[in-house]
């Protein structure tokens, strides 16, 4: 039996849901549980509609940095704010198969990218410029208190992308992100930080998505994976999402037995399974 869930981000667009739904049926004929989640969020990074590799957000500089990540029980790759590269996960991949380390940071890990043969790329698009610059407007206009506020969430952002799959016992989950909202350079969100924006052990894998900073403060990937085997893992997902109030957050997870989706905001998802 194979499973395989993915996730957008938290976006109403409803283009989203659709392109999702494609990748999943495309993920789920690869051959081991890893390529899969990473060959999902390949096309989600390379689908400019999706806040991770082309079509990331900006930082208030106007720079893009990256976050990406792998994990498999007992193994781990990320890199962080990784710049000028087409596809961070394939690069978190490599940290994680063809380094002696789990995780590269910055022009560290542009270096092994270019290392790897990743050619320079650059990507930005025209809806990444206009979003940064209608966010500074409403940041400015006083429109906007906090960056983390709903309101901002609904009209602007797409958030992380991230895949859980079980593949005849394998498990594996992966993530990319272009960041949440507009931040500073050099920050880092939940997605590359094990435990907190992924999680993967023999029991199962979480992916999340939504304000990096409160999923890292509540480890939300771990909470979920530490509970495994204790109640549903919907319910387990439910109760761990309502913990964050109003504040933007979702979850994908897997088990050998049971796969869920959750979220407090729309997170276009697609979950797809076969015997
Ligand atoms: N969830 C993505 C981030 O906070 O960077």
């Amino acid at each position: 039996m194979r499973a395989i869930v993915l996730h957008g981000g938290l976006s109403i667009r409803r283009e989203l849901q659709e392109h999702v739904e494609i990748y999943a049926q495309k993920a789920i004929e690869m051959d081991t549980a890893l390529e899969a989640v990473v060959e999902a969020v390949r096309l989600m990074e390379d689908d400019p509609l999706y806040n991770a590799g082309t079509g990331s957000n900006m930082r208030f500089d106007g720079s893009i940095q990256m976050d990406a990540a792998v994990m498999i029980p007992g193994d781990f790759g990320a890199v962080i704010n990784i710049e000028h590269v087409r596809n961070p996960v394939l690069v978190a991949r490599d940290v994680m198969l063809h380094s002696p380390h789990l995780i590269l940071s910055g022009d560290g890990a542009v270096s092994f990218a270019r290392m790897r043969g990743y050619e320079y790329y650059d990507p930005t698009t025209e809806r990444a410029r206009e979003k940064r610059e209608k966010t500074i407007k409403k940041l400015k206009m006083g429109e906007i208190s906090q960056y983390y506020h709903p309101e901002f969430f609904r009209e602007l952002l797409g958030d992380t992308v991230g895949a859980v799959a079980f593949f005849e016992g394998e498990i594996a989950a992966a993530v990319s992100t272009g960041g949440t909202s507009l931040t500073l350079r050099g920050r880092v969100g939940d997605s590359p930080i094990p435990g907190a924006g992924i999680f993967a052990g023999d029991k199962g894998a979480v992916v999340a998505t939504g304000i990096g900073e409160e999923i890292i403060r509540r480890m939300l990937s771990l909470s979920i994976y530490s509970r495994i085997g204790d109640d549903s893992l919907e319910k387990i997902c439910e109760e761990e999402i309502r913990k964050f109030g109003d504040i933007p957050v979702g979850v994908i997870a897997i088990t050998s037995e049971e796969r869920c989706a959750r979220s407090n905001m729309v997170m276009p998802h697609a979950i797809v399974t076969r015997d």
